[in-house]
């Protein structure tokens, strides 16, 4: 099911870097964006993440992320999250992931090298006088949450119309040009600049890989597209990886 070039591939690899999106957690019970059971088919992306629908409707926006952040705080890594964590186990410092994902889940398996191009749900901050809280409490009394300075304040997470964080998105950018492997999993490629990464990393001469359960919009560009569940893809790829190893 894995071609060899890819074990082999990654046998002489010294960098690798990955790129994440929904899809590696859907098999922990995060939903995802896109596609089959999709956060968006049901509610609007422009009435909850932005910053003008926070300022709008800013209990409604927090009640939402409220209930993710619960989801999120009940839900274990997966079988993908625990084989990158082994991934960086064999290349140490030169694995880096870049995740889209807010959910903290790379973290909570392991993984050291995480640059979080979108925020994490688990943080929050003033937007007055940008202090961070982790924790937040929304019930039905305190339904918006405030700072002691008096500031509003919001998750820790990318809405659309802002810009990503500097530090992630250049050492995400620098990971991919310096990257031998580079794979791109679980994301449908739909949001700039994250799904612009896999080709700054081809362009740099790269071997790309993408894992998907379909074929996506930036499918065409990588060496390998190996369509199934990153759940099951990633565990076998470090599998034959340690097997040639020995
Ligand atoms: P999407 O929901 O757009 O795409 C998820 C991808 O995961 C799809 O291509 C699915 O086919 C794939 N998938 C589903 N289950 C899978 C599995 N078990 N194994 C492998 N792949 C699987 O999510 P993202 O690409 O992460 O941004 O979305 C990018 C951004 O759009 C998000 O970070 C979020 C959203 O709006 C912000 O909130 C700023």
């Amino acid at each position: 099911m894995i071609p060899q070039n890819v074990i082999h591939k990654l046998r002489e690899a010294k960098k690798v870097a990955v790129l994440t999106g929904a899809g590696i957690s859907a098999e922990s019970g995060v939903p995802t964006f896109r596609g089959a059971g999709g956060i968006w088919n049901k509610l609007k992306p422009e009435e909850l993440a932005n910053f003008e629908a926070f300022m709008r409707n800013t209990d409604v926006v927090w009640e939402w992320y409220n209930m993710r952040k619960e989801l999120i705080n009940n839900t274990q890594p997966n079988k993908g999250h625990y084989a990158l964590v082994e991934l960086e186990k064999i290349y140490g410092d030169e694995f880096t992931i870049s995740t889209q994902n807010i959910d903290n889940l790379h973290q909570k398996a392991g993984n050291k090298n995480v640059y979080e191009l979108h925020g994490n749900i688990t943080r929050s901050y003033c937007i007055k006088c940008n202090k961070f809280h982790s924790d937040i409490k929304i019930d039905e009394k305190n339904r918006i949450p405030y700072c002691d300075c008096g500031g509003l304040i919001r998750p820790d997470v990318v809405w659309f119309g802002e810009n990503l964080p500097e530090f992630e998105l250049t050492k995400s950018i620098e990971a991919a040009e310096n990257a031998d492997v580079y794979f791109s999993i679980g994301t449908s490629g739909n949001v700039y600049p994250a799904a612009g990464l896999p080709s700054v990393a081809k362009r740099s001469g790269a071997f790309t890989i993408e894992i998907n359960t379909e074929r996506t919009l930036i499918s065409d560009l990588f060496d390998v597209v190996l369509i199934g569940k990153s759940g099951d893809i990633l565990p076998e790829i470090v599998k034959l990886l340690k097997e040639e190893v020995k």
